[in-house]
């Protein structure tokens, strides 16, 4: 059974230019013991998604509709619109969120045990000592060499590496079922990159954890995730099972996410080819697809690009499980 089911979620900021519409009617599911990775390019909702489900945006700046239900043995949770006394609670215990930068998120001047002892003390009413313990195991469990020694370091006595496993090992403390992992190597070389994402994978086959790996970067999900939801103006635009979205790529816009991936069986000094123009406004979105202004593929459209800018396209089903959101209709692109 999923452990989450989201279903229509929109959320939007009204702003005195007019109202952006930062996600607009996404659905989809986690599994418990699954990954899903969403794919898009900077400014797509990826973000406010997550934020949305986790309670964290401000019900004066945003508007949110739809539906997030998690599922627990007590029962169905609406996580959407959620009195914030309650996504408090469960916000740390049951989902946990790590983002990019772990300076952000970890305090300068308390140790990095302290931070997650606290972590342990705020959904647990036991003593320190057994927060400490805790906090040392989790230290361990992600890699800390040195974990009970290490515990009394200040973030900035870290590498950046070694900052993402702390804030991992943080968000771990209460054994969460879902951990949304918003770009968490972006900050991080490749190696580093490689290290964290295999450790998240590891750390998921343990705890038997929901993950969702929110990434601009496509090539990072080949090895990481189980399921991909590529998104682009707020809509959830092609969703597939990882290897069948790198080898059928449905949609001209996850097409150019994947060319513009170097890998490994290309010869050096191929072209990465970027996908040329801007996203558009998401304030005075145009009524066809979005991405129609940067498509090269409309023209093969039965119906041709007047189809492509007046009339969006439905997610259709094409194949088991694989998603797209394009006129084209299933072409081999
Ligand atoms: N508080 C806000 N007010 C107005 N617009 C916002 C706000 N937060 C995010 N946005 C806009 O919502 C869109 C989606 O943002 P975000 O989810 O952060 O993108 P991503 O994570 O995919 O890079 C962007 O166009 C962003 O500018
Ligand atoms: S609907 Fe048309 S413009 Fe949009 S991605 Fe498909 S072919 Fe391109
Ligand atoms: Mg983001």
């Amino acid at each position: 059974m999923s452990f989450l089911d989201v279903n229509d979620l929109r959320v939007e900021f009204p702003t005195s230019d007019g109202v952006v519409r930062a996600v607009d009617g996404v659905s989809f599911s986690v599994d418990r013991g699954e990954t899903l990775a969403i794919v898009g390019e900077s400014g797509s909702g990826k973000t406010v998604t997550n934020l949305a489900l986790m309670g964290l945006l401000s019900p004066r700046a945003s508007r949110i509709s739809g539906s997030a239900i998690m599922h627990q043995p007590s029962g169905d949770v609406e996580l959407i619109n959620l009195p914030s006394e309650q996504a408090r609670k469960i916000r740390g215990k049951n989902i946990a969120m790590i983002f990019q930068d772990p300076m952000s998120s970890l305090h300068p001047y308390y140790s990095i045990g302290d931070q997650i002892i606290e972590a342990h003390q705020i959904h647990n009413e036991v003593e320190h000592e057994v927060s400490k313990a805790r906090a040392i195991e989790l230290l361990e469990m992600v890699g800390i060499p040195e974990a009970a020694t290490r515990m009394r370091a200040y973030p900035h006595q870290f590498s950046g590496g070694m900052r993402q496993r702390v804030m991992i090992a943080m968000a771990l403390v209460n054994s969460p079922e879902l951990l949304i992992a918003d770009e968490p190597t972006t900050a991080l070389d490749v190696t580093v990159q490689a290290q964290i994402l295999k450790l998240l994978r590891e750390l998921q086959r343990d705890l038997k954890m929901a993950i969702i790996l929110i990434t601009h970067d496509l090539g990072v999900v080949a090895g990481a995730a189980d399921r991909v939801n590529v998104m682009y103006a707020g809509k959830v635009v092609e969703s597939a099972p990882v290897r069948e979205l790198y080898a059928n790529p449905l949609m001209p816009y996850t097409h150019g996410l994947l060319s513009s991936v170097p890998r490994m069986d290309r010869s050096h000094g191929t072209r990465l080819s970027a996908i040329a123009g801007q996203p558009p406004s998401l304030i005075a979105l145009p009524p066809g697809c979005a991405f129609a202004p940067r498509c090269t593929f409309s023209t093969r459209v039965n119906g041709g690009p007047s189809l492509c800018a007046s009339t969006m396209p439905p997610l259709v089903e094409h194949a088991p499980s694989h998603f797209a959101r394009c006129h084209l209709e299933g072409a081999k692109l």
